[in-house]
């Protein structure tokens, strides 16, 4: 089966386009890890070029949509329709060689998110879906998993960034959780991924404080249309606006809440 509609179609041949520069790249970088030199500069040249691609590509195709990215900020325009671009989702990783980043496409109508794409260039995994349609992993139907007890799962998180205002918060909702789980929690460096993995049934909870909308809004209808749940950290529906994002299947969203009380 596959997810096929114009919007989705746009936001696909947007991502093609784009992860051929991030694949060019990070095979650059991967040689530069050995020069003196270092790749700082030549990554945030990767994250603006892809950038630049997606929203070529998006703007020949939906003029008078508005977007809101991550290195160049706001266009705006018909403000009903809203691309939310995350262009490299996983610049470490990316900086560093190890290949697990991700392009992350939004499209907000009427402030609510309706189609999400998240691309992994380097693994060929395409993660799409669309309001009412479902969710898809290169274009075969996704669900959530079907764990129920917190302690038998798998769950991800990230930060906190060296400078955050919440470290000894963050930090100690780490070791709630660390006490909860038998397998180690997890923190793979790309937001966007661990919210697809959600949705893929790979990952069974995520949450993580202060994150972006561009961090985040893709995997929002990723999450939903694979049977998952994305709330605050008290299941409430403000998580955009509190920067505190919890993403589960459909059993074990109470007890996370439990956890981050
Ligand atoms: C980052 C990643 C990471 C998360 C950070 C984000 P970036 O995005 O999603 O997993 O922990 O908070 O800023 O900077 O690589 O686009
Ligand atoms: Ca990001
Ligand atoms: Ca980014």
């Amino acid at each position: 089966m596959k997810l096929s509609s114009a919007n989705i179609n746009v936001m696909v041949n947007a991502c093609r386009k784009a992860a051929k520069v991030i694949i060019r790249d990070f095979g650059e970088i991967e040689n530069l890890q050995v020069s003196l030199k270092g790749p700082g500069d030549f990554v945030t040249a990767s994250d603006k070029k892809v950038e630049t691609i997606l929203i070529e590509e998006l703007q020949k195709a939906r003029p008078k949509y508005s977007i809101l990215s991550e290195e160049i900020g706001k266009i705006t325009n018909d403000d009903s329709f809203k691309w939310i671009i995350d262009p490299i989702d996983g610049t470490a990783n990316f900086l560093h060689g190890i290949p697990h980043f991700a392009i992350s496409v939004g499209l907000e109508h009427d402030n609510e998110i309706i189609c999400g794409i998240i691309y992994d260039p380097i693994k060929d995994e395409m993660f799409t879906a669309e309001k009412g349609n479902g969710s898809y992993l290169n274009n075969q139907r996704m669900r959530v998993s079907s764990r129920s007890k917190l302690k038998d799962c798998i769950v991800f998180t990230g930060g906190p960034k060296f400078n955050s205002k919440d470290k000894d918060l963050i930090l100690n909702e780490y070791n709630n959780f660390s006490s909860k789980v038998l397998i180690p929690i997890r923190k793979l460096g790309s937001a966007s991924l661990d919210m697809a993995y959600v949705a893929a049934g790979r990952c069974d909870g995520f949450w993580q404080r202060n994150l972006n909308y561009w961090d985040i809004a893709a995997g929002i209808i990723l999450v939903k249309e694979a049977g998952g749940f994305v709330t605050d950290f008290t299941g409430e529906n403000e998580y955009i606006q509190n920067k505190t994002i919890l993403v589960t299947n459909s059993n074990i969203n109470k007890e996370m809440i439990e956890v981050l009380k």
